[in-house]
């Protein structure tokens, strides 16, 4: 298989920011992904927004203004759908892969100055692509409610200012638990059916690659060898959360960052070594396939792609990006 990801792998890389909206549910690996967005010369992260997930919201909503302010970065950050679309809300408050608050492994300062916003997830996105000379790239790493409530609410809006969608979500080949299931658009199937038939441009960053592009243990070293506080706190979440992750799933050597793979692809496309372009649906009636990702690898069903699935990254340049970042910041 090849990389077709050609219309974002032709654009030149050193140009213009690339204004993208982050929408996300921390964990570990958000807070990965937040980071190498945020210490990343090429992004221009307009707002982050919040989606119960790994969490409920006060929680998402703390870990993302915790994870912002020791950074020293400032963003709005807002907060979205506190429940899926139509299911109930998955309580995830157990321990699992990010522990109890979402984000183990680390004490943040009591004290934080950054406040939620008093908008909505959906009115500051809204807003930020209304007002946007460029289109916006929109980068889920949590599931996919917000998206969902925003092609609905705004469909010509979307159609006009979102680039691509790039999330982490789904999975083609690679089985965890159950086939075909990622925790992401499983959580809210009914919000991904919408955001997979949208037509709108997607790439996904589903288990094949984030199980295949895990981060080396000697990298957490060298994370904290940066010496910042930044550097600091990566590294202890992520020895956390690899220790987590390795109890709740299975044991992996090395430690998973999903979220951060569709940060990564935004940033230098090119950094994709395999991809393919394919119908993806996503059943949501009851039964062992309702909230799964079925991918026609073998373009058997007649039906037109519609999204970017991707296989492989290049680790030590993900790696390395994610070590600029780290940098960058406080
Ligand atoms: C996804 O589920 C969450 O636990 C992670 O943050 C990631 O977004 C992986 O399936
Ligand atoms: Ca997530």
């Amino acid at each position: 298989m090849q990389a077709l990801w050609q219309d974002k792998k032709d654009r030149e890389v050193g140009m213009k920011k690339i204004p993208v909206i982050i929408d996300c549910d921390p964990g570990h690996d958000d807070m990965v992904a937040l980071v190498l967005a945020l210490g990343n010369s090429r992004l221009d992260v307009k707002a982050v927004t919040n989606v119960a997930g790994n969490k409920v919201m006060e929680k998402v909503v703390r870990n993302t203004l915790n994870i912002l302010n020791y950074c020293g970065v400032k963003r709005e950050v807002a907060a979205g759908a506190r429940r899926p679309l139509v299911r109930e809300y998955l309580r995830t408050d157990t321990e699992g892969a990010h522990g109890i608050s979402g984000l183990d492994g680390f004490d943040f300062p009591e004290e934080n100055p950054l406040r939620c916003s008093d908008r909505t997830a959906i009115e500051v996105m809204a807003e930020v692509l209304r007002t946007s000379e460029e289109k916006v790239t929109l980068i889920a790493t949590g599931p996919l409610t917000n998206l969902g409530l925003l092609i609905r609410a705004f469909p010509e809006l979307c159609r006009e200012k979102v680039e691509r969608i790039s999330l982490m979500g789904g999975t083609c080949h690679y089985i965890l638990t159950k086939p075909f299931m990622e925790f992401n658009v499983f959580m809210d199937a009914e919000a991904s059916k919408i955001v997979f038939g949208s037509g709108l441009p997607i790439t996904m960053f589903g288990y094949d690659v984030t199980y295949n592009t895990l981060l080396e243990l000697d990298f957490l070293k060298k994370l904290e060898k940066v010496g910042n506080r930044t550097g600091h706190m990566v590294s202890s979440l992520l020895q956390a959360f690899y220790q987590l992750h390795n109890k709740a799933w299975m044991e992996v050597e090395g430690c998973p960052v999903h979220d951060a793979c569709a940060v990564a692809g935004v940033i230098d496309p090119s950094i994709v070594t395999e991809s393919e372009r394919m119908y993806v649906e996503i059943p949501t009636e009851p039964g062992p396939l309702s909230g799964a990702t079925i991918c026609d690898y073998a373009h058997r069903s007649g039906k037109p792609a519609n999204v970017e699935v991707v296989f492989k990254m290049d680790r030590d340049r993900f790696q390395d990006m994610i070590l600029d970042s780290v940098r960058a910041l406080a």
